[in-house]
């Protein structure tokens, strides 16, 4: 008796590892690529993203900008579990807290220098200066924030990804931009009404 539900208990326990490893990150495929259905006979663009080309060289931009290559502008990272992502920040240029539920971020510093901090589910931050060079790893689902606190210099940055599609929650926007009332975020951030409605403003997209 007691031998059956240990092993049961053994069986339960190895679907539930079975199971968590198989949602550790985008789902395994059973042929080379994925095809979008528009194509069906490829040649070596569609692996291809010439997309970044604008970035190489480029100006720095005014604010934080983000260049993507996920799936959904590189279809045929569909099922490879990886994509990228060039970060360019202008001096004083902030990406501003935000998690990416599917993926850990491995960014790659390759100009200037630049603030990073990720916060653990004790609530424990964890901050750095990186150079030119460093690497850093803001692990899967963590809050995490970049700055470019140089005066002078911009920086850039080249994140990598475990997921064509990672995904990216954004701390202000998801709490002031969801349309969450204005009632629950004072009472939740233990603030007032109008305190609320002042940072919805400065969030709120430019009026045509
Ligand atoms: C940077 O952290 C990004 O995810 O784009
Ligand atoms: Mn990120």
């Amino acid at each position: 008796m007691a031998s059956t539900i240990v092993y049961g208990l053994c069986m339960v326990i190895s679907w539930a590892m079975v199971l968590m490893s198989t949602n550790a990150g985008d789902p395994d495929i059973l042929s080379d690529f994925i095809l979008p259905a528009n194509i069906t006979n490829p040649e070596g663009n569609f692996f291809t993203f010439t997309g970044m080309r604008v970035v190489v060289g480029s100006n720095p931009p005014p604010n934080f900008k983000v260049t993507k290559a996920t799936k959904a502008e590189f279809p045929a990272l569909d099922g490879q579990s990886v994509s990228y992502a060039v970060l360019q920040f202008p001096s004083g240029g902030v990406n501003p807290p935000h998690t990416h539920p599917r993926s850990a971020e491995l960014l790659f510093l390759v100009q200037g220098s630049l603030e990073v901090g990720v916060v653990d589910t004790t609530g424990k931050l964890y901050a750095q200066t990186l150079q030119t060079g460093d690497m850093f790893v803001f692990p899967k689902g963590l809050v995490h924030y970049q700055y470019n606190s140089n005066a002078q210099y911009p920086a850039m940055a080249l994140s990598a990804f475990g997921s064509a599609s990672a995904g990216t929650v954004s701390v202000p926007t998801t709490l002031f931009t969801s349309g969450i009332s204005d009632d629950v975020l004072a009472k939740s951030l233990k603030t007032d009404v109008a305190t609320i409605q002042k940072l919805k403003a400065g969030l709120a997209p430019p009026k045509p």
